[in-house]
């Protein structure tokens, strides 16, 4: 039996970054080729077995829930033209009946604030959190490696990443113990530190399996970096109380938080695939060599 069976998405975040574009339309549907970013987290959330998943959404978010839902309409008009392959890209990925939902946070008070929200539908057990700004592509679902650990230790796991030193402070730092089977045991962690404050150059990246007494770490969690209550600031009080371990991600990580890293990720996956009609590598050749 999969112990882990329920994952967070926070989705109610404001999507400024790429604004106008998530003026009327939530930042997570912004498509990667020809998928949202939100569609990708959940394949990746059933790849390692997830079979409940909850989003937590706020105002404007609606075209979330829609997308998971079905359209009868569409497919009807799809069915009746014969357009089979076309109506599988929109019924393969639905949630099965009851297995979605959605809570609002109703303030933007962080990600820490958002994960706790989902508290009632978490109860007792543990639970993965997956950031879908994070896009992992390749080399295996990056949250069935922490599902793994966590099957091993009965602790919790959070994916990691190395970065440069100048770009620590975008990220949660962790501080590694010893590099064990499981993975590098967490001693600590630091939310968006300054330069010369980084415990390492292993940054968190947005894939999570915790221990669902992190809930109550969350309710009486104060504001951190930037103002906000910080997830990272809350797992600091989960570590010495079971194993904690941080695995480093395999494949590839975009931050489509980023309109630099969206662009990459959509150029990057936009290679790997061979039905865009047409030849992505020679469409961008002939881009930079004009
Ligand atoms: C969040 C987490 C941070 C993590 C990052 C990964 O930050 O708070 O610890 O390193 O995601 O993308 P955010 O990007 O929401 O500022």
């Amino acid at each position: 039996m999969n112990a882990i069976r329920t994952a967070v998405f926070p989705v109610g975040g404001l999507g400024t970054r790429f604004l106008p574009a998530t003026k009327a339309l939530p930042k997570e549907m912004l498509p990667v080729v020809d998928k949202p970013l939100i569609q990708y987290a959940v394949d990746e959330a059933r790849a390692a077995g997830i079979e409940q998943f909850v989003f937590v959404t706020g105002r404007g978010k609606s075209a979330i829930e829609d997308h998971f839902d079905r359209n009868h309409e569409l497919e009807a008009t799809l069915a009746d033209k014969g357009k089979d392959e076309l109506l599988r890209s929109i019924t393969d990925d639905l949630l099965d009946p009851g297995t979605a939902a959605y809570v609002r946070q109703m303030e933007p008070l962080g990600l820490g604030h958002a994960v706790w929200c989902a508290r009632h539908l978490i109860g007792n057990e543990p639970f993965a959190v997956l950031l879908a700004d994070d896009l992992i592509h390749g080399d295996g679902p990056c949250l069935a490696d922490l599902v793994a650990t966590h099957a091993r230790t009965g602790g919790s796991a959070i994916a990691v990443m190395e970065v440069d030193a100048d770009e620590a402070s975008r990220y949660g730092i962790i501080e590694p113990g010893d590099r064990t089977d499981a993975g590098i045991e967490v001693l600590g962690m630091v939310e968006k530190p300054a330069p010369d404050e980084a415990p390492s150059n292993l940054a968190i990246v947005g894939r999570y399996v915790l221990r669902p007494e992190v809930m109550e770490l969350l309710g009486s969690q104060g504001s951190g970096a930037g103002g906000e209550i910080q997830l990272t600031d809350a797992l600091r009080g989960l570590i010495g109380v079971a194993p904690f371990h941080a695995v480093p991600v395999r494949g590839t990580r975009y931050d489509c938080g980023t309109k630099l890293g969206f662009l990459e990720a959509n150029v990057a996956l936009a290679l790997s695939r061979h039905d865009l009609g047409g030849d992505p590598r020679r469409v961008l050749r002939a881009i930079l060599e004009t």
